[in-house]
């Protein structure tokens, strides 16, 4: 997909038509992007683009090898630039929609925007904290008969687990794991895993769009579609998902949806959203609560009513997504799985790694997970060389690489020179 100026532009005029004086029109003009047109003809330098993209967008220092998105991301210049702009308007006390705190607001416009993106109706989407608020609220307030059975995977990050061990442990519902192949040899043999485990007693299935231990792409719809056939909720914690990867939540066929912006979708840190099924939303229980918790005419919105809040970092959140839909969508994910590739493809030469990603790149985005088989003395040197050369990544025997627009092919280069050399 090609992104002009003009497409950039138009993106900012319904931004400015939706917001008013929004964070966007503020922007100053030194976080304008580069020009992206001849992207697709020949000759077009990709790799100088998306340095240019790095060095000018965001505050990384050159000498960083930032391999980690997958914990937490970083947000661009503009991002931080919109946080900054609403706390110094809101201490100037210069809001040009009174004094919205997010927390008792429901935010309307900002809802809408995130709602179009991630492929929901605004009725449907609640702005949280972060994905583990998100799963909490879930887990904790679907009603649910004693003794009802939720199946999990066990790849699920414990913001994917614990919610549902609270209720076990409260003597709720039992919870039962079903282990996934690793690696898997297909999407329909993960699917087949999944399907298979759900049993007479379960009446909701929780797993990852993306799981978080070895970024695999779970095929989603599949899983969603059978569960529905037997009558069986389904919750996909998408927190690998919403940024790097294309998708849209009515396209998945789930029940709930937890998403994690400041992973992929360069927002600041802070953000989470929370789909909830229309016709599920009146029977859901608030687990927060304060005024109008029972106002089930708020629909989702009925579910971010924390208090107050800093509203600053859902404006960040809405900058991160302009910033995402004037790079374009496709364009974003082209190359951030382009570079996983490369990740993939030196890793598997190495005699001493086991390769936990599988070669079907349909099942992995920006996330590839390899497992090292290395003494411990070896490890160590690693992580000390990673240490001296600022190389981030996750850490010990089993390691996952993160790739996003700011990684550059020399960053991955450094990483796999640095294991050669520790490993030696
Ligand atoms: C699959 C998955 N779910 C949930 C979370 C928790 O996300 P957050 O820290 O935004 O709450 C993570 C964080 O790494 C994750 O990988």
């Amino acid at each position: 997909m090609k992104i002009s100026r003009r497409t950039a532009l138009r993106n900012l005029a319904y931004t400015t038509a939706l917001f008013g004086l929004s964070a966007q029109a503020r922007l100053p003009e030194q976080h304008a992007l580069p020009d992206a047109d001849g992207m697709l003809e020949p000759g077009f330098d990709a790799d100088r683009y998306w340095q240019r993209i790095r060095a000018e967008q965001f505050s990384l220092p050159a000498e960083r090898v930032f391999l980690n998105n997958g914990s937490l991301g970083v947000a661009p210049r503009q991002v931080l630039h919109a946080v900054k702009d609403y706390l110094d308007r809101a201490a100037a006390l210069h809001i040009e929609d009174g004094y919205p705190r997010w927390g008792y607001e429901t935010l309307d416009e900002h809802r809408a925007r995130m709602a179009e993106f991630v492929g929901c109706s605004v009725e449907e989407l609640a702005i949280t904290h972060n994905a583990t608020e998100a799963l909490s609220i879930i887990a904790g307030g679907m009603p649910l008969e004693p003794g009802a059975e939720v199946l999990i995977t066990d790849q699920e990050h414990p913001s994917g687990r614990d919610p549902w061990r609270v209720r076990e442990a409260r003597g709720d519902i039992t919870l039962r794991q079903v282990s996934l192949p690793l690696p898997p040899d297909s999407p329909a043999q993960l699917a087949e895993t999944v399907i298979s485990a759900i049993g007479p007693g379960t009446r909701v299935l929780s797993f990852s769009g993306i799981t978080s231990p070895t970024g695999l792409i779970m095929p989603i719809r599949e899983i969603c579609d059978a569960a529905r056939e037997r009558g069986v909720a389904t919750v996909v914690d998408g927190a690998h998902m919403t940024g790097q990867v294309p998708m849209r939540i009515d396209e998945m066929g789930c029940d709930y949806f937890a998403g994690s912006p400041h992973k992929w979708l360069f927002a600041p840190a802070g953000c989470g959203l929370l789909y909830i099924r229309y016709d599920r939303l009146d029977e859901h229980f608030p687990v927060i609560a304060t005024a109008q918790w029972d106002n089930k005419e708020l629909k989702a919105a009925r579910f971010m009513r924390f208090g107050t809040n800093n509203r600053a970092i859902i404006e960040g959140m809405i900058a991160g997504l302009d910033f995402a839909q004037a790079l374009g969508s496709e364009r974003i994910y082209a190359r951030i799985h382009e570079l996983a590739k490369y990740v993939h493809a030196r890793a598997t030469e190495l005699p001493y790694v086991d390769m936990l990603t599988p070669a079907d790149d349909s099942m992995y985005g920006s996330l590839v997970t390899i497992q090292l088989r290395l003494d411990e003395d070896r490890l160590a040197r690693l992580w000390r060389l990673c240490d001296e050369r600022l190389i981030w990544t996750t850490g010990g025997a089993r390691l996952r690489i993160s790739t996003h627009v700011h990684t550059r092919r020399s960053d991955i280069d450094l990483f796999f020179d640095t294991l050669a050399e520790a490993a030696a």
